[in-house]
């Protein structure tokens, strides 16, 4: 059944786990999650962004996931829009049925430019006040997400702050997320600890100078009831690029947040743990080498069927290492 994020991260809270949440496109990715979760009995966050609506426009996103409830009755998922740039944008997701948005208020309109604190607070509070009057939560993000080894947003796929950024900027302050909570009414706040978006966030295994983990527990020791978003956390497997390379793709030396590290930020209060990066490296490494080795198929389901499998054996591993599985 469909759930609001609140529900669902209320029952991780009182149970100590994590939920990831998947960005999500096409029905391929949509099947992936689900069968997964299935197989292990965890509860789901499907999560729409801009790019995502662009993509398969905001009808066929809403009946794919519509598609999803009704096939895993038992599961229950929560449909979330993904960094809404305005309380407008925000509006329209809850008509159109999301049961979660996420007001990214760190960032001004165009999703470029930061914004300024007293900017975050008043859209953040707008959308917080229509949202619950609808019954549908909302997520808040405090800091921008960004690079704190370049100094750079780390915009490469397109989503996120553009040029430079203050390590400040990158890392989200404890008391001032509490005035954040308190004055906008947020359930879940995005932090910035020094992650990005897509696949090239480090250059090196991270170290607590360019992964600030233990902010998290200042934060969460500020804000105990408010459930901590980690954006950015995809863990780039190393298998995956390896194999994307062999069959003729090219990507450059990266690495991503480890799994260690999102499960202290787990102990310290993260609920939601946002990844779409781990999937497009699985889906695409999977399509490149199924087409490699099956050089005569040309009925695209065979590609397809070994990318949803891919990603299916990510999500797994996710919902079990977060601890959501079992939790259905
Ligand atoms: O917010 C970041 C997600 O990875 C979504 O990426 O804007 O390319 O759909 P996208
Ligand atoms: P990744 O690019 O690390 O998968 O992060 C996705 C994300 O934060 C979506 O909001
Ligand atoms: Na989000
Ligand atoms: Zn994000």
């Amino acid at each position: 059944s469909l759930v609001s994020l609140r529900q669902l991260l209320d029952h991780a809270a009182d149970h100590q786990y994590g939920v990831p949440a998947f960005n999500v496109n096409n029905l391929e990715q949509i099947l992936a999650i689900m069968q997964a979760a299935d197989a292990c009995d965890s509860p789901v966050i499907l999560q729409a962004s801009a790019g995502a609506r662009k993509y398969a426009g905001e009808a066929f996103l809403r009946k794919m996931v519509e598609a999803a409830v009704e096939t895993y009755p038992h599961i229950p998922i929560c449909m979330h829009q993904d960094h809404g740039g305005s309380p407008a944008v925000c509006q329209a997701s809850i008509r159109s049925g999301f049961s979660s948005v996420m007001m990214d208020g760190s960032l001004m309109e165009d999703m470029k430019t930061p914004s300024s604190y007293e900017y975050n607070v008043e859209v953040t509070r707008q959308v917080a006040s229509f949202a619950h009057s609808a019954g549908v939560s909302v997520e808040g993000e405090l800091g921008c997400l960004g690079s704190l080894e370049s100094g750079r947003a780390g915009e490469e796929d397109g989503s996120g702050a553009e040029g430079i950024l203050s390590h400040e900027q990158m890392l989200t302050d404890p008391a001032q997320a509490a005035d954040f909570v308190q004055r906008t009414g947020v359930d879940a706040l995005a932090i910035a600890i020094g992650t990005s978006h897509g696949a090239y966030k480090f250059s090196r295994k991270p170290t607590g100078d360019i992964l600030a983990i233990g902010r998290i527990k200042q934060i969460h020791a500020r804000i105990p009831n408010t459930h901590l978003v980690m954006h950015g956390s995809s863990s780039v497997p190393q298998e995956w690029l390896d194999i994307i390379r062999q069959y003729g793709g090219d990507m450059k030396e990266t690495y991503g947040v480890p799994l260690d590290e999102i499960l202290e930020g787990i102990r310290h209060g993260v609920r939601k743990v946002n990844i779409d990066t781990d999937i497009r490296l699985a889906m695409s490494g999977a399509m490149r080498r199924s087409m490699a080795i099956n050089p005569s198929e040309f009925d695209p389901r065979k590609f397809f069927r070994d990318a949803t499998a891919a990603a299916r054996d990510i999500c797994l591993l996710r919902f079990e290492a977060f601890g959501s599985a079992g939790q259905a």
